[in-house]
């Protein structure tokens, strides 16, 4: 029995042991407090976050760092070690954001869609390795042939208050939503401060509690969960780019991504596909 019990926990541990080699990584750049990794983890992923301000918050291994450095050398180290890997990327979003082009002010925050494409790019040749990547930002950011969520396609809801929270998804893997927007209840506002009053409009804005229910985040504070994405999203997108059967390859090792830019270009998934831009 004894030995039953010895040959079975070594079996056990043996068996964790490759389960976790087996585990993809994904190596999540602008990751803040950790909403989008805690998705990938969720999906299958072993998350290492990249973020410039420190993240005591942050579940998973941590690189306090500008967003470029571990890009440059982290896939490179992982392909040589046999890990397989995706590569995630959230740049601030605050130059693409209605509010801040209401007021003119994009110059005040950085453009960075276009020059995180292109060092991704640079590192994991999209078209043919079929290594996956994602860039999320809001609407009106200039993704390629984005896939757009919503709180509500997941059903995100708290005291009477639905997650009314668009977020957009680049990839070279083929993206689907889950369903349609359902915006019928009023939105939970997850921007500027939890809780809080109008005492012109008699009204009491939901607080800190309604904020983590409707998010599905319960480890941030309020400025964190602001900047957050919630984590069915990227769960929801990381089972997507997690192929269990065949690592996102065709048999050819092409794999489908973005059909056009925003100008309505081929990317260099289309490019030379059916006689396009070839
Ligand atoms: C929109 S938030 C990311 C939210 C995160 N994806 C989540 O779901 O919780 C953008 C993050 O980018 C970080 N950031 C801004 N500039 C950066 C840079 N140059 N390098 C690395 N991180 C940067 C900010 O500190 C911030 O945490």
């Amino acid at each position: 029995m004894r030995e039953l019990y010895r040959t079975r926990s070594t079996t056990d541990r043996n068996l964790h042991t490759v389960m976790r080699e087996q585990r993809p990584r994904l190596l999540d750049l602008f990751c803040g407090a950790g909403g989008a990794a805690m998705g990938y983890y969720r999906a299958g992923f072993d998350v290492v976050g990249v973020d410039v301000n420190p993240q005591p918050h942050f579940p998973f291994e941590f690189i306090h760092a500008d967003w470029e450095e571990p890009l440059r050398y982290l896939p490179g180290l992982w392909e040589r070690e046999g890990v397989q890997y995706a590569i995630h990327a959230s740049p601030p979003c605050q130059h693409y954001s209605t509010m801040t082009k209401k007021w003119g002010r994009e110059d005040y925050h950085p453009d960075l869609v276009d020059e995180v494409r292109a060092a991704i790019f640079e590192v994991i040749d999209p078209g043919a390795e079929a290594i996956p990547y994602v860039i999320e930002n809001v609407p009106g950011a200039p993704l390629w042939e984005p896939m757009m969520l919503c709180g509500t396609m997941f059903a995100l809801e708290s005291q009477g208050y639905g997650l009314q929270r668009h977020r957009i998804f680049e990839s070279n893997i083929f993206l689907m939503p889950p369903a349609m927007c359902y915006h019928h209840l009023p939105a939970l506002p997850v921007y500027g401060h939890a809780g809080g009053r109008s005492k012109r409009d008699g009204l009491k804005f939901p607080g800190i509690d309604a904020w983590r229910e409707g998010m599905g985040i319960d480890w941030m504070t309020g400025k964190e969960l602001a900047e957050a994405i919630p984590p069915a999203f990227t769960e929801h997108v990381g089972r997507q780019i997690m192929d269990p059967t065949g690592w996102n390859k065709t048999p050819d090792g092409v794999s489908f991504g973005p059909v056009c830019d925003p100008d309505g270009q081929p990317t260099p998934f289309t490019k030379g596909m059916f006689g396009v831009g070839s």
